[in-house]
């Protein structure tokens, strides 16, 4: 159902698809009050709160969002969350946004669940909150989200890890293990679920197995997306589970930091090399998928993503309504949050060099690697 519609083969194969996966068509949803435009007039400050730099995507974004803001006729004023105190932080950095008088404040959040006084904050100031990227949970003072798919994400990664073993590992049943984000992260769990949706029916079946039994989300997540806690929880599983010839053929990765450190701890085993997804495009995963170490990768172009959400103030600045969908997924707890929803692309050896030809960064890489 997916490839139909990812192939446009027909329109009512893709409605049926966006139907199954719990996006709507898109429908133009007035978001909520704030969102009437007077109350961004150009020129005034947008503040950008951004996560620690957790994966490179943040460290990009960073200058992707100084570029569209001044270039739409804004001020900007963008931080980071302290990697060590990222909530508290972030927190105080909204607030200062706040008092400085932004008229929009963009937040990729360091923790989803921590910022209900915040935005509310925010809100009686006037301001719009724009969720970027990740969510924020558990209030009704967000009045937009903005993200690429993460649910097909999920189905994407998934998918390839099976087209991946039935490339590389011969005709199944496949060991496998499973990997998810940091659960602070409203994404995490999305992109897993969407992962699961494909993988599980085949775990039902018997063609994967995972050896450990650890299918959760709980069990499988990655405390603060770190590198060193895949690498552990990964050692461990190879102690645990294939220390006694048992093979390793495959392993769920929910993004790219994450897939070079599980592939570090099977190099460090001495395992043949398992087929592993990813997710980000990072300049330090496409010469590893070029050469067949890591399977594939997704391409969430971030300065599309900033433009995005400036696109989407300059919208509201002019007094118009934009044009969001109303997605489940996009649930925060209280409400599925007017979203714009952005394509992600899935990247392997064989469409990297198409896939990022429109940054010159990854395509040198990907040619570089061919
Ligand atoms: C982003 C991913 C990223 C992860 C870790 C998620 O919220 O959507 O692209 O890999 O955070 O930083």
């Amino acid at each position: 159902m997916r490839k139909k519609y990812m192939l446009g083969v027909a329109a009512v194969a893709a409605a049926a698809a966006l139907a199954l996966t719990g996006c709507s068509t898109g429908r133009t949803d007035a978001g909520s009050d704030s969102g009437s435009g007077s109350s961004i007039p150009k020129g005034s400050l947008i503040g950008v709160a951004l996560p620690a730099k957790t994966s490179q995507n943040w460290v990009l974004a960073g200058d992707d969002f100084k570029k569209s803001i001044a270039k739409a006729g804004f001020k900007s004023i963008i931080q980071y969350a302290d990697a060590t105190s990222p909530v508290p932080s972030q927190q105080s950095e909204i607030n200062s946004m706040i008092t400085k008088g932004a008229k929009a404040i963009i937040i990729g959040a360091a923790d989803g669940s921590q910022l209900g006084t915040q935005v509310a904050a925010a809100k009686k100031a006037g301001a719009v909150v724009i969720a970027w990227d990740r969510n924020i949970l558990n209030t009704k003072n967000v009045d937009y989200y903005v993200a690429f798919n993460n649910f097909h994400v999920g189905e994407l990664q998934g998918q390839a890890l099976l087209d991946g073993l039935k490339k590389e590992k011969g005709d199944g049943p496949y060991n496998i293990e499973v990997f998810a984000g940091s659960p602070d992260d409203a994404n995490a769990k999305v992109f897993f679920d969407g992962a699961m949706s494909v993988l599980q029916p085949k775990i039902d079946d018997g063609t994967l197995k995972v050896v450990s039994g650890q299918t959760t989300f709980q069990k499988a997540v990655t405390q603060g997306w770190l590198a060193q806690n895949a690498q552990k929880r990964m050692t461990d599983l190879i102690t645990a589970n294939y220390a006694k010839g048992t093979k390793l053929d495959g392993v769920l990765s929910p993004n790219d930091t994450l897939a070079r450190a599980i592939l570090q701890a099977t190099k460090s085993a001495g395992l043949p090399n398992p087929v592993v997804t990813g997710q980000d495009s990072e300049t330090d995963s496409i010469p590893l998928i070029m050469n067949g170490t890591q399977y594939s990768t997704i391409y969430k172009d971030t300065q599309k993503e900033a433009q995005a959400a400036i696109d989407l103030v300059s919208t509201l600045s002019k007094g118009e309504k934009p044009k969001t969908v109303d997605d489940k997924n996009n649930n925060n707890g209280v409400f599925n949050v007017p979203a714009i929803e952005l394509t992600p692309v899935l990247v392997t050896k064989e469409n990297a060099v198409e896939a990022y030809k429109n940054n010159a960064t990854l395509e040198k890489l990907a040619k570089a690697g061919e």
